[in-house]
């Protein structure tokens, strides 16, 4: 099996080749090749993965080539995994502080920050679909890049269902409360559905019994996992669900924009700074052998205790738990579904993928998070409960939104652009929307297309 990995360069790659690594069944992925427009952090990674083979000390450790040629890269693949940041973490740092200057939410993926980026990020993405469907039209695509939801939305418009979007964040909050009334997470039924970053757990099932109505009576339980910190007991009782961290954003808005205009750096101005120390120091030449993976190791260790503090601040609660840095398994996921359509073992995984008849408040093509069965003929989402009317209002502003970014990137059209910024939830006025289009438009050259 020959996995291609688009964004090869990037900082997440060892978190999937450490997984590839342990993993010795029949069908495995033995070849890995990586495809970046940056050949200095191609270089870097390369030195990780290396390190990270030697480590392992395993026969069967996969081959790795790297490449800048998207054709070459592409050709022959089973699995393609997309995980590009257009713009790179200087376009988040402008993502998030554009919108923090209008006193809206600056956030990689949620309000007007993950608007920009997904008009940014659109255009791209069509484009590598068409070249996937041209160069391996038998290839399976894995998409990581976010705004996930809307990015996967536009590469299904060529690829259909061939491609699946995927995100760690549903899959780690069904981890932690599965622990937590005692089950194994492979044994409990994850009641989840929503859009990428906006979606809720309704029931928590184990041998058939719901057992969340027991875990939101429970203080201590709550008090015991990021996200009953973040939302606190009382506001989850309210809603008889357990929302996505990201939701900590729609639920204490103005709170986390007061936090996030306060803070020193927005969280893409940090790991900009961040990452470019990391890739300095595992792409100088000469070094020892295991130095890029050490220096990989903490940067990774730094980056996963600081996320989200502005919101932890925000909600009164300290660092993250041990068991809340346990990653929520972006690379796990990865490579169950991989291994679930590769030897047609069925397995059930929350995923992003095209609605069909799931929640009847959105069209067939609106790309949901959702559990889904996947075997051999790809991902096919589970009947869920409706969504309760407070949940359908969200999840239909924030889909009418994500249309209107698929809609601007098509036509270049402005109009539809600001169109897209005004119809937010978290943006609360027009006006705003046009001044968020102008700042924006006046730092990303990638939104020079917008007319
Ligand atoms: C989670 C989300 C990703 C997001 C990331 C941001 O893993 O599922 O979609 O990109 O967090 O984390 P960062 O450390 O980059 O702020
Ligand atoms: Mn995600």
């Amino acid at each position: 099996m020959r996995l291609t990995i688009l964004g090869g360069g990037g900082f997440r790659v060892p978190l999937v080749y450490g997984a590839l690594l342990g993993d010795h069944a029949e069908g495995r992925v033995t070849r890995v090749v990586l495809y970046d427009e940056d050949a200095a952090r191609l270089g870097a990674m390369a030195r990780v993965l290396a390190d990270q083979a030697a480590a392992a000390g395993v026969p069967d450790a996969p081959a790795v080539t790297a490449t800048t040629d998207l054709d070459e890269a592409l050709r022959g693949a089973d699995f393609v995994f997309s995980a590009i940041r257009v713009g790179g973490l200087e376009g988040r740092a402008a993502d998030e502080r554009v919108a923090l200057a209008e006193g809206v939410l600056g956030q990689e993926t949620v309000g007007a920050g993950g608007i920009a980026y997904g008009l940014r990020t659109v255009p791209v993405a069509r484009e590598i679909a068409r070249r996937i469907a041209r160069t391996a039209p038998e290839a399976w695509v894995i998409n990581f890049t976010n705004p996930a939801g809307i990015v996967t939305e536009a590469m299904a418009e060529e690829l259909g269902g061939r491609v699946i979007g995927i995100c760690d964040s549903p899959v780690g909050l069904g981890r932690r409360i599965a622990r937590l009334v005692g089950a194994r997470p492979q044994d409990a039924w994850i009641d989840y559905v929503g859009l990428n970053h906006l979606g809720w757990v309704r029931g928590l099932h184990v041998g058939g019994r719901d057992e969340l109505p027991r875990l939101l009576a429970d203080d201590g339980a709550l008090e015991s996992f990021e996200e009953g910190r973040l939302f606190g007991a009382q506001w989850l009782r309210s809603l008889g669900a357990v929302p996505n961290e990201y939701l900590h954003y729609y639920y204490f808005n103005r709170d986390t924009v007061r936090a996030y205009r306060e803070a020193a750096r927005t969280r893409g101005a940090f790991l900009r700074d961040q990452q470019r120390g990391f890739y300095a120091q595992a792409g100088r030449p000469g070094q020892p052998a295991g130095a890029a993976l050490a220096a990989w190791d903490r940067t990774r260790a730094e980056r996963e205790a600081t996320y989200m503090a502005e919101n932890r601040e925000v909600a009164g609660v300290g660092e993250r738990d041990d068991s809340d840095l346990e990653s929520g398994g972006y690379e796990k996921v990865a490579l169950a579904l991989m291994r679930a359509i590769a030897r047609d073992e069925r397995a059930t995984l929350i995923l992003n993928v095209r609605n069909g008849s799931t929640l009847s408040v959105l069209d067939a093509e609106a790309v949901i998070e959702v559990p889904c069965l996947v075997d051999a003929n790809g991902a096919h989402p589970v009947g869920v409960a409706p969504l309760p009317l407070h949940a359908v209002g969200l999840v239909t502003s924030v889909k009418a939104v994500e249309r209107e970014v698929l809609g601007a990137a098509a036509s270049g059209s402005r109009a539809t652009a600001v169109k897209a910024f005004a119809l937010h939830p978290l943006v609360d006025s027009v006006g705003v929307a046009r001044r968020l289009l102008d700042g924006y438009a006046a730092v990303h050259p990638g939104l020079a297309y917008l007319r």
